[in-house]
């Protein structure tokens, strides 16, 4: 029979700089990489577009069944439609963050979470990708930070995109945030058993990266 095609699951808060190091992760190992936050962004993207109300699950899921999404040329296209910019701001992921919270919306996204599984590899970044989407994975991460060091990279993030935001507004967003993924019922974020813990707080993302690698090379040697 054919060998399973290799998952490295890491998962984490928000602005834990999982994303950049799950990328490079990828791009290291010559693997297929999927930003699983980027799909719950989407449905709220859509959701946006649509004029939907973030209480309406079955809606929700429904347009988040019917939707189109492509990762194509650095962009993420939604039914055709650029919607990379709409992706990054912190509207949408507040919005994504309460869609994600709705069983059926979860249901929905496993299948096409499943679908970018192919050969060589995938690294895969979310919030339960190891517990939950790829219980499977050889290696499993959970990728975290204190809280002072994510806010100061998101407020980084922003400023770079010349989104103005007050670091005190950047705290209280992440902490709300944190609250809801951690605290709702389906799938929460949790520093999980078989996953191994990374504190990136003072580290820089090359050694974070090194450090995956490492894990992944004592795992995968015979
Ligand atoms: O990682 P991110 O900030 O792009 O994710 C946006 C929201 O999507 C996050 O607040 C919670 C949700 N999410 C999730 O519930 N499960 C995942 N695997 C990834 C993201």
């Amino acid at each position: 029979s054919e060998a399973p095609v290799p998952v490295i699951a890491i998962d984490g808060p928000s602005a834990s700089g999982k994303g950049t190091v799950a990328e490079r992760v990828a791009r290291e190992l010559g693997w297929h990489y999927l930003d699983s936050g980027a799909l719950y962004r989407l449905v709220a993207v859509a959701a946006a577009r649509a004029g939907l109300s973030l209480d309406d699950e079955g809606r929700l899921a429904e347009t988040c069944a019917a939707m189109t999404i492509e990762f194509r040329d650095g962009k993420a296209w939604l039914d055709g439609i650029d919607a990379s910019e709409d992706l990054r701001s912190e509207a949408t992921g507040i919005a994504a963050s309460k869609v994600a919270a709705y069983p059926r919306v979860r249901t929905v996204l496993l299948t096409r979470q499943r679908g970018f599984r192919r050969l060589p590899g995938l690294v895969a970044d979310g919030r339960d990708m190891g517990s939950v989407v790829f219980p499977e994975a050889r290696l499993k991460v959970f990728l975290t930070a204190a809280l002072p060091v994510r806010a100061e990279r998101r407020h980084k993030q922003l400023m770079e995109k010349g989104m103005y935001a007050k670091m005190p507004d950047v705290v209280e967003d992440l902490r709300r945030r944190d609250e809801r993924d951690a605290t709702r019922p389906v799938a929460p974020l949790r520093h999980y058993s078989d996953a191994l813990f990374l504190d990136t707080s003072g580290m820089t993302a090359d050694a974070a990266v090194a450090t995956i690698l490492g894990w992944w090379r004592e795992r995968s040697e015979p």
